[in-house]
């Protein structure tokens, strides 16, 4: 391996030029193919070499290796951005496109668009709160005493017992979340994941999602509840919805009512969608609300059981299965 050749492989290297593919692959071979390659050759001449020249050596056939790659690289560069057109494999219209399939959204993420749209146009702003919750949140402040059935160990999915951190077990956490660093007045919805210890069946689950609404000003009274309430039933499900308030108990309201809704066109009789009241003057104590000026009143309801109504559903478990032939059926337009 003399001065001299080495010379001249370097100003082969360097004064070539490919115009097409297959002059690059000439090239490529003539240099680093596996068999004949030049380069290739002389790496393997390199191991019989002794120590001291053998650093050298190796140090100018990796360069005109680079030199090799180089121009390879370069070649592909350009051409590619030129539109492929000296390569062997040009583009073939004969071969058939890659159907793209287009996704469509849960139906629970439907419905819950559809309410936030509708309480959005009688001024409702959208928050989100956490899903783990701490005790306070999610039950204290809520006027919900120690000995308060959903509080019950068999409920609630506690990370922590002490001190009490536990996956919410409904939306109204976020009453106190928001009341607490706001001012009033406000109107405000969230919607979001629940979880209770509950064994899963058609009719429930461990995870569900709820819609909780709230609104707080001077004079607000149960009236406003009914109408607002009747307002959205009748978005939802149209003019012919008809709606009956019954007396309930929940701690953190004061009255309390369930409210149920009947259509003929779901042939269900009265089934209860929600539950709401006007919010008890000790949780806006809790959360530093003065309830001698202000008074407000608050919902909450399942999204799966409104879907369930919609969709003619009734299997809770649908909706988390991840069945692409029960999910691509939803469109949004109810
Ligand atoms: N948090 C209740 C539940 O999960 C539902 C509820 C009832 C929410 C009355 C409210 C309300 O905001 O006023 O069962």
């Amino acid at each position: 391996m003399d001065k001299n050749e080495i010379e001249k492989i370097r100003v082969e290297i360097k004064s070539f030029h490919a115009k097409t593919y297959e002059d690059l692959e000439f090239f490529r071979i003539k240099f680093l193919g596996k068999k004949k390659g030049i380069l290739t050759f002389l790496f393997k001449k390199l191991k019989k070499i002794p120590d001291k020249k053998r650093k050298n050596i190796g140090k100018i056939l990796n360069e005109l290796k680079k030199n090799v790659q180089d121009k390879i690289q370069i070649f592909h560069k350009k051409n590619f951005i030129k539109g492929e057109k000296h390569y062997k494999y040009k583009f073939d219209p004969t071969i058939p496109g890659k159907s793209i399939e287009i996704g469509s959204l849960h139906p629970i993420s439907i419905v819950k668009n559809r309410i936030l749209d509708i309480l959005k146009m009688i001024g409702f702003s959208y928050v989100e709160g956490p899903e783990i919750e701490n005790d306070w949140h999610n039950f204290t402040a809520l006027n919900i005493p120690i000995d308060h059935p959903s509080r019950d160990m068999q409920d609630t999915f506690f990370l922590y017992k002490n001190p009490d951190i536990l996956l919410r077990t409904h939306t109204s956490s976020v009453q106190i979340r928001y009341m607490k660093k706001h001012n009033p007045p406000f109107r405000v919805l969230s919607i979001g994941k629940v979880y209770r210890n509950e064994t899963i069946s058609s009719r429930s689950n461990f995870m569900f999602h709820q819609a909780e609404g709230f609104y707080i000003d001077k004079k607000v009274s149960f009236l406003d509840l009914k109408k607002i309430i009747q307002y959205l039933i009748n978005s939802l499900f149209g003019e012919k919805a008809k709606i009956r308030f019954r007396p309930s108990y929940f701690p953190f309201t004061e009255p309390s009512a369930e409210v149920d809704i009947y259509c003929d066109d779901y042939n269900a009789g009265w089934l209860e969608i929600m539950g709401c009241g006007m919010i008890d003057p000790q949780v806006l104590k809790n959360v530093n609300i003065d309830s001698e000026i202000y008074s407000g009143f608050a919902f909450g309801m399942g999204i799966e059981r409104l879907a369930h109504l919609i969709y003619k559903i009734n299997d809770i478990r649908t909706y988390f299965e991840n069945d692409i032939c029960f999910l691509k059926q939803f469109k949004n337009d109810f």
